[in-house]
């Protein structure tokens, strides 16, 4: 991109040489070169714990880089390590746990990052909450500035995340804005919307670098893409010279069957239902009635705000409900009690991983054995060796990196590796019925598909599985039938022909006109 004043092209927005970053003994990233031009989006791809947000909380100034290599924002060195250096060079940042202050409004989480508007020194509250607004609509986004973020759901956060990283791009001079995997929990129109606002803003003059595991966004949104391996960079190339192929050889080293799984095998389910959901509303969910038997893995789409974020969360207990009854085999549960509910053999992988799934200090070994304790127990103590065992057989289950760091604290994994340990957690509890609410959100491709096989190997031994998910794809691969949510009901019951990815997306907006 060239200079508005003609004197030649923009200076990269983001240049990186030989950028090194070790965590003890572990090499997260080895002297990266990168390059982001002005005005481009440059997609930043790579497997679970391959060094993305490694590499991305080095440019913020959260971790300090190994000395050696060089970072440049716009022609201007980086100060390492140091917040402000990246801020004040144009750097806005969207970071793949959000960095939200859930205690706080959504007002008060964007000026936390882009300053409190004064005068007098007095807060313009009324100034904050304009631009809070505005700075929501570029995203569609119509949210309440003074709702308190602790109760939106994780699509709306995300939404939240990057109307605050764009928040002042039209009074400072943004240069370069980084989202770590933004769409991990959107649903697919709302995804379109984000690509629309990111090519918006590179198209504006500032570089983006995009990082993400669905492979689509990237040919929809990339000029350029960057694979990382191991904590290398092993390619960089123009997205328009790429097939889906040839990237996904760059991301695994090797060929890869993408494997989608194929609930087709599984044998139609004729027993009793195991799940039975009645006149159940909770929050923007008005209404829901259905039952899932045994033998049966159920999809739930819808948009954000439809209902789709309370229906598992309210069967499971974990919010409260307005009305309705929920049964277990001949169990009812009470409301209120995910205590009840898992004694009734319920488990729930709930959508929020850092602030629900998992706790973060404590060693992944501690988080998968916690729904098991009872099973570990002989008085007076824990049978710490067949503990560790076990840990160790569901790290490779899983595939979980590194294989051998059942005692690291879960908050030290990379994203997609914390959810499988979290996704182990609730599986080796053989529940009869699993509510899986975004089971593969920031999971790779490859090992998407090794929680694929384990939720059908677990409905084929019996067990029942109900997934909410924003992908679509995701929906139509793993599900015999997909129920669709609109504006607190189900609008519609997709299978066998029906069953399409532009036939969910088609309910789940309403109409074709909306589409547009
Ligand atoms: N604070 C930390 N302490 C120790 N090791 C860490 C820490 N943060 C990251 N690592 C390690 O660095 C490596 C790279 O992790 P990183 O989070 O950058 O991966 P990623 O590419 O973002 O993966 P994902 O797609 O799963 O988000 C992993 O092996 C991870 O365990
Ligand atoms: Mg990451």
């Amino acid at each position: 991109m060239e200079r508005a004043d003609g004197a030649g092209p923009l200076p990269p927005s983001l240049l990186t040489r030989g950028l090194s970053k070790s965590f003890g003994l572990t090499r997260a990233l080895t002297g990266v070169d990168l390059r982001v031009d002005a005005g481009t989006v440059h997609a930043l791809l790579g497997e679970n714990g391959s060094g993305k947000s490694t590499l991305i909380k080095t440019l913020s100034g959260y971790h300090h880089p190994d000395p050696g290599g060089s970072v440049e924002v716009g022609g201007q060195p980086l100060q390492a390590g140091v917040a402000s250096s990246a801020y004040d060079l144009g750097c806005r940042f969207v970071h793949q746990d959000l960095g939200l202050v859930d205690t706080c409004s959504v007002a008060d989480n964007v000026a936390l990052t882009t300053g409190f508007p004064t005068r007098c020194g007095a807060v313009r509250r009324k100034a904050l909450r304009r631009r809070t607004e505005e700075a929501l609509q570029r995203l569609g986004l119509a949210l309440d500035p003074d709702t308190l973020v602790g109760g939106l759901a994780a699509a709306e956060r995300t939404g939240v995340a990057v109307a605050r990283a764009l928040a002042d791009a039209d009074r400072t001079s943004v240069r370069l804005l980084v989202l770590d995997e933004p769409t991990a929990t959107l649903p697919d129109t709302e995804v379109k919307q984000l690509l629309a606002v990111v090519r918006a803003v590179a198209a504006s003059g500032v570089g983006v670098l995009y990082v993400t595991h669905h492979l689509d966004e990237v040919f929809e949104v990339a000029d350029d893409v960057s694979v990382l391996r191991d904590g290398r960079k092993v390619v960089t190339t123009k997205a328009r010279a790429l097939t889906r192929r040839e990237l996904v050889e760059h991301l695994v080293g090797g060929e890869l069957e993408e494997v989608s799984a194929a609930s087709d095998s599984l044998p139609t389910a004729h027993a009793a239902p195991v799940l039975r959901v009645q006149d159940l509303s909770a929050g923007p969910l008005v209404t829901a009635n259905f039952t899932v038997r045994p033998g049966e893995v159920v999809g739930v789409a819808g948009l954000t705000g439809s209902g789709r974020e309370t229906l598992l969360p309210a069967i499971f207990g974990a919010i409260p409900r307005s009305s309705g009854r929920v049964q277990i085999g001949d169990v009812i549960l009470a409301p209120g009690r995910p205590d009840r509910a898992i004694a009734a053999g319920l488990t729930l992988l709930p959508a929020d991983r850092v602030r629900l799934g998992g706790v973060m200090s404590m060693s992944a070994r501690e988080n998968l054995t916690l729904p098991a304790l009872r099973a570990l127990w002989r008085a007076p103590r824990l049978r710490r060796r067949l503990e560790v065992a076990q840990a160790r057989t569901w790290f490779e289950r899983l595939d979980v990196r590194p294989r051998g760091a059942v005692d690291a604290p879960l908050g030290s994994f990379s994203g997609g590796n914390q959810q499988k340990v979290l996704f182990g957690k609730w599986l080796r509890c053989a529940p009869r019925v699993l509510l899986l609410d975004e089971p593969t959100q920031g999971v790779d491709i490859g090992a998407k598909a090794e929680i694929h096989r384990q939720i059908l190997s677990a409905v084929e031994a019996g067990a029942a599985a109900v997934v909410s998910s924003s992908d679509y794809d995701e929906l139509v691969a793993l599900c015999r039938r997909v129920m669709v949510l609109r504006d607190g009901r189900f609008v519609a019951e997709l299978s066998n022909g029906a069953l399409t990815v532009a036939e969910v997306a088609r309910e789940a907006l309403g109409s074709e006109d909306r589409a547009a």
